[in-house]
């Protein structure tokens, strides 16, 4: 007997019904990798702690992940730097030149001028060479702009790549990150490219003082303003972290007393396996596209040159399965880089309609149902929410690591922080906060946003290199 209409109508809406609810609970499923437990959070700042020791130590320390740099900054500024610096900041979104004017007296005050310049992938991938004359002439372009070309200023130059330091101005490039990668650097000290640069113009001579991770700019900025800022944190392009460490840890560096910053360079905590358990099928492909596989493990989860990238992985395996843009992949959905920061930010934007997101992904040129719009907006939550969760478990570590170093009860500490995704993004740092706070129970941490931070920081660091050097000058003079 044939099917009345209105049975197979209802039949039709049943299977429908049950297509969706299968569908939800496959993109829920997916998406619950994603989703860390208390636990495992607690796991993996453990782990940080674990691989911290190891880059420290000095037996541990060549096979370390978490290679623990010293950077020859033994305090922060005590309000007495003072005079002309120029500070050149390469590696994060934007290469800069400076003009910094550090004031002291009871009226500290700190100038500013800066001018922004491109640098083209074809500069970022192609020959050292090519890379520092490059950096040299915009500074020329910069200098003329100043009109300063005939000053011999001290020059502190943030360089925010990991660099094997044996004194504040010199640093060995370990090897390139983020989408860096120009040949003939690695295993060279990057300041005398940069000297070698400068004399190969023949224009105009510069002293170059310093070279200074992004991390430790950050933090002196933070502390010229702020005493308690003992520690620095990136969250941008890339991820990483510096603090105040007691010589007598530095197992690498001679003498045990004081202090000393470090540069954990903590992107590669999880290079050698220690976080596959946590790693998703994106997480190995966003790896395996990228121009240093298998390096970087943790910066390739939680920071913004790799999140929209998790986030078009996903994006990706959702559409093969017929639950997103109508199963079909477009060229879009095929580039690398897409979802930039700033886009996951407006996605992730309490204050957008739905048709407001549907509106950006047009923009990037992803034709979108009011469906396929949210199922977006929570791909982009869940991974940007892991994100600021790891990155706080990494930062637990930290500050309740100085808590013991200074046998504490309880520490209070101020952290400088930096980064486009933790100033854009509209989630990122309140769950970053609140995760420091669940998992360091011990400590009440305060942080404070960085303005300008690394090129304010390495001037300021400049101008310690610049008194120790004049001190030095003065003892040796004395004993002669
Ligand atoms: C990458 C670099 C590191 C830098 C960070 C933030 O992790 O290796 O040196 O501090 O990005 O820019």
């Amino acid at each position: 007997m044939p099917a009345s209409g209105s049975a197979k109508g209802a039949a039709m809406v049943t299977a429908v019904a049950y297509r969706l609810a299968d569908q939800t609970r496959q993109i829920a499923q997916t998406l619950a990798e994603f989703r860390l437990s208390k636990a495992q959070l607690l796991e993996v700042k453990k782990r940080m702690r674990t691989e911290i020791e190891n880059g420290l130590g000095k037996n541990t320390h060549d096979s370390a992940t978490v290679k623990m740099l010293p950077t020859y900054v033994r305090s922060t500024p005590d309000g007495t730097e003072n005079g002309d610096f120029l500070a050149l900041d390469l590696g994060g979104t934007n290469f800069r030149v400076l003009l910094v004017k550090i004031r002291s007296g009871k009226r500290r005050t700190v100038e500013m001028h800066n001018k922004i310049y491109a640098i083209p992938i074809e500069v970022m991938q192609g020959t050292g060479e090519e890379l520092f004359d490059h950096i040299v002439h915009c500074i020329s372009d910069f200098l003329d702009y100043m009109g300063m070309k005939s000053a011999r200023l001290p020059l502190g130059f943030t360089f925010s790549f990991p660099c094997h330091q044996k004194s504040l101005d010199a640093g060995i490039l370990v090897n390139w990150t983020k989408g860096f990668k120009c040949t003939d650097c690695e295993g060279e000290d990057v300041v005398e490219l940069l000297r070698e640069g400068i004399k190969r113009k023949e224009e105009f001579d510069l002293d170059v003082v310093a070279v200074v991770n992004d991390t430790v700019g950050t933090m002196m900025t933070c502390a010229y303003e702020e005493p308690t800022c003992e520690v620095g944190l990136i969250a941008g392009t890339g991820s990483n972290a510096c603090y105040m460490e007691e010589m007598r840890n530095i197992e690498t560096v001679e003498g045990n007393e004081g202090r000393m910053c470090v540069n954990m360079e903590w992107g590669a905590f999880g290079d050698n396996g220690c976080l596959d358990d946590i790693r998703t099928q994106y997480d190995r492909a966003v790896d395996e596209n990228s121009l240093n596989e298998g390096k970087q493990r943790y910066e390739k989860m939680c920071s913004g040159m790799y999140l929209g990238e998790i986030v078009r992985n996903i994006l990706i395996d959702l559409t093969k399965r017929g639950f997103l843009f109508r199963g079909k992949i477009s060229e879009t959905l095929k580039t690398r880089g897409i979802f930039e920061t700033k886009f996951l930010s407006q996605i992730e934007s309490d204050r957008l309609a739905l048709l407001q997101v549907r509106a950006i992904l047009q923009q990037l040129g992803l034709d979108s149902t009011c469906d396929d719009s949210i199922i977006v907006k929570e791909v982009c939550s869940t991974v940007s929410r892991r994100a600021a969760q790891i990155c706080g478990a990494g930062m637990a570590g930290v500050v309740d690591k100085i808590r013991e170093n200074r046998g504490l009860d309880h520490l209070d500490v101020t952290v400088g922080v930096d980064g486009t995704l933790y100033k854009l993004h509209p989630h990122f740092s309140r769950i970053f906060h609140q995760t420091v706070k669940e998992l360091a129970p011990k400590c009440n941490v305060n942080f404070l946003l960085s303005e300008d931070g690394s090129g304010k920081g390495a001037a300021l660091i400049t101008a310690v290199g610049c008194r120790q050097r004049a001190q030095e000058a003065q003892q040796a003079a004395q004993q002669a």
